[in-house]
């Protein structure tokens, strides 16, 4: 754990004194696995700043982006040892941890923003958040990203077009279901990898929103995109619990108070910067994009959401109950 020193408050430092205080600093690192120019990489460096002000330089946050660290199938572990303090995993790489988490990954189980915000700010983030406590891990927020598209080397216009093709998606069982109940398989793999092997034909299709897959330059080794908005992709921004507990309350208040406005200031920026990036797309890119028709995503909505039933035990009653009252 970090050792912390405090300042007395209202103090006026020397030189030296401001020196030591340099040195006593505490540090956060910051470990995430995506671009600088997405939604989470803005978000990690807004809230690096926040938090120097606030603290008045007591705590640096230090971010590691683009898996510079860790990758997404390290970085929960290298949280737990206290190796990096803080990380902003996607939902679906918390499952394995706490099965409750598969929620978020249901396809089309919240229709727009509006709704998501509304669960991961009440009862139903809270008790996701606090299923971690139990692993030595203290959830702070949701940061927002948005919802997923599909590419692919071949249209995919209906869920039985699936059939027959390899997509890589993140680690968790529903993202593998969503796509075999179609007669698609599935390889779970690290994001930053998945360019490669979607270049070495490994793989055919991928499930992204719009500005990893821009970030990435995914459009490169994709043919065609179709906007479905299926599902959802956000991030829990986590912290290893022994070291937050070991955190004089003012420093608490001063992280927490920069990490709200950066979770504000994020519901907006990630909805702007995945419009203006798709915009991007279509200029720097001859991929075809494809935009499912209302009656359309009914069809793929009607057609996807029969796997709920079977995640049921795992999430648990209750929560799916929740989110079908916000869903309707
Ligand atoms: C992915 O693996 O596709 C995403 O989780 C990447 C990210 O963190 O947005």
């Amino acid at each position: 754990v970090i050792a912390f020193q405090s300042f007395s408050p209202g103090k006026k430092l020397s030189i030296d004194d401001e020196q030591q205080g340099l040195n006593d600093q505490v540090i956060i690192k910051f470990s995430h696995v995506v671009a600088e120019n997405t939604p989470k990489g803005l978000a990690a460096k807004r809230f690096a700043g926040l938090v120097e002000k606030y603290t008045e330089h007591k705590v640096r946050v230090e971010v590691y982006p683009n898996q510079s660290l860790y990758s997404d199938g390290e970085e929960i572990e290298a949280l737990q040892r206290n190796e990096v303090q803080m990380i902003a995993p996607a939902a679906s790489k918390i499952t394995e941890l706490s099965p409750k988490w598969l929620l978020l990954d249901l396809p089309y189980i919240f229709p727009n923003h509006e709704a998501l915000k509304y669960a991961l700010t009440g009862e139903i983030g809270t008790e996701l958040l606090s299923s971690l406590e139990e692993e030595d891990i203290k959830g702070l927020s949701f940061w927002s990203n948005h919802f997923k598209q599909i590419t692919s080397n071949s249209p995919i216009r209906h869920p039985s077009d699936f059939k027959g093709k390899n997509f890589r998606i993140m680690k968790s069982r529903v993202l593998e279901e969503q796509f075999s109940h179609f007669g698609a398989t599935t390889s779970a793999t690290a994001f930053n990898d998945t360019f490669k092997n979607l270049e070495k034909n490994e793989m055919d299709s991928q499930e992204n929103t719009i500005t990893n897959i821009n970030s990435k330059k995914l459009y490169q080794v994709q043919k065609y995109m179709t906007i479905s908005d299926h599902g959802y992709l956000g991030y829990a921004v986590l912290v290893n619990k022994r070291f937050w507990d070991s955190l004089p309350g003012d420093i608490k208040e001063d992280i927490e108070k920069a990490m709200a406005e950066t979770t504000d200031w994020l519901w907006e920026k990630s909805q702007e910067m995945n419009t203006q990036q798709m915009e991007e797309i279509k200029s720097n890119s001859r991929i075809q994009i494809y935009t499912l028709t209302n009656a359309e995503k009914r069809a793929w909505m009607r057609e996807m959401t029969v796997i709920y039933g079977q995640f049921e035990p795992s999430i648990g009653k209750e929560l799916m109950e929740k989110a079908q009252v916000i869903r309707q």
